[in-house]
C-alpha cells in the first residue's frame, strides 16, 4: 500500500500533466463548445486532460479507481485507492479566457479523504496536502484566516447556475452575508476559492451545489491547515454533491448559523 505522501506525489504529478496539457491548448471555438445542461459547458479540452490524468493515476497506482467528472464519473468507490479528479473546474472561466481554473485531485484511501492536490493552472502553482502531514504551496505551509470578526472577513462563494430553484434563497444568502461581512467574491472555480480558503485568502465560503469532484482535493488543504468543512447542515461527509460551507473554527460556525437563518 502506498503511503500518503508516495500518493501525494502521483497527484501533484497527475494535476501537473493535466495543467501543462490544458495550458498547451488554444481556447475552443464556439461552435466546440457543449452544454451537458443549460449553462453547463464541456469540449473534448476537458476530456483529453482527463484521460491524461486519469491514465497517470491508474499506471502508478495498479488496482486504484478513479471518479472523474467528465469520463467516469458513477465509477464505483470500492477499490483501496480511488481518486476523485476534475481536470477543468472553471471551464467556463477556461471557455472565456479567464484566468481562474484548475485541476483537482482528491483520493480516497480505504474510504476515508486522505491526499489533496488542486493545481493552478494559469499561475502554475500547485497546492498539497495529506492527512497528518499538513497542506503546502510549495514550500510554505499553509494555514487558514486568524480573521473571527465577521465585519472583517471576505467570503468566497459560487452562484447556483444549474438549478434556478436554489436563486432566491441562495440571493437572500449572499444579502446577508453582504450586509455582515466585509465583502463577497465569485471566482469560478470552486478547487481554487477552496485553496484560498486554506491560505487565509478568502475567510470563509460558502455554496449550495458542488460535487465530489469540485472539492475532494481542496478539502483536504482546508482541513490540513487548520480550517473546518461541512454542509450546510454540519455534516463533515461533504462528497455526495451538496451544499458546503467552510471557515476557521469561529467563522464556520458564524457562517453556518447565518446561512440558517436567511
Ligand atoms: C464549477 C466551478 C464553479 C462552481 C460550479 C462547478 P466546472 O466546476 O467549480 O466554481 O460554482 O458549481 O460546477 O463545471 O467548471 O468543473
Ligand atoms: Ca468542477
Ligand atoms: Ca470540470
Amino acid at each position: 500500500m502506498p503511503s500518503f505522501l508516495d500518493l501525494v506525489d502521483v497527484a501533484i504529478r497527475a494535476a501537473e500533466t493535466g495543467a501543462r496539457y490544458l495550458r498547451s491548448m488554444p481556447r475552443p471555438p464556439l461552435a466546440a463548445w457543449t452544454e451537458k445542461a443549460r449553462r453547463d459547458f464541456v469540449t473534448d479540452v476537458d476530456r483529453a486532460a482527463e484521460e491524461r490524468i486519469g491514465t497517470l493515476l491508474r499506471a502508478a497506482v495498479p488496482g486504484s479507481v478513479v471518479i472523474g467528472e467528465e469520463l467516469t464519473p458513477a465509477a464505483a468507490r470500492d477499490a483501496e485507492v480511488v481518486w476523485i479528479v476534475d481536470p477543468l473546474d472553471g471551464t467556463t472561466n477556461f471557455l472565456h479566457g479567464y484566468p481562474q481554473y484548475a485541476v483537482s485531485v482528491g483520493c480516497l484511501v480505504a474510504g476515508v479523504l486522505s491526499v489533496g492536490v488542486v493545481h493552478d493552472v494559469p499561475r502554475d502553482l500547485t497546492y498539497h496536502g495529506a492527512v497528518g502531514h499538513g497542506a503546502w504551496l510549495g514550500e510554505q505551509r499553509l494555514r487558514v484566516s486568524p480573521v473571527t470578526e465577521a465585519a472583517r472577513a471576505l467570503v468566497g462563494t459560487g452562484f447556483p447556475f444549474k438549478d434556478m430553484d436554489q436563486l432566491e434563497p441562495y440571493l437572500r444568502q449572499l444579502g446577508a452575508v453582504l450586509r455582515a461581512s466585509s465583502g463577497a467574491r465569485r471566482g469560478g472555480s470552486a478547487a481554487l476559492d477552496l485553496a484560498d480558503l486554506a491560505t487565509g485568502r478568502l475567510d470563509a465560503f460558502w455554496e449550495l451545489a458542488l460535487a465530489p469532484w469540485d472539492v475532494a482535493g481542496g478539502v483536504v488543504l482546508i482541513r490540513e491547515a487548520g480550517g473546518i468543512v461541512t454542509t450546510l447542515s454540519g455534516d463533515p461527509d461533504v462528497l455526495h454533491g451538496g451544499s458546503i460551507v467552510a471557515g476557521n473554527s469561529t467563522l464556520h460556525r458564524w457562517l453556518r448559523e447565518l446561512l440558517a437563518s436567511a
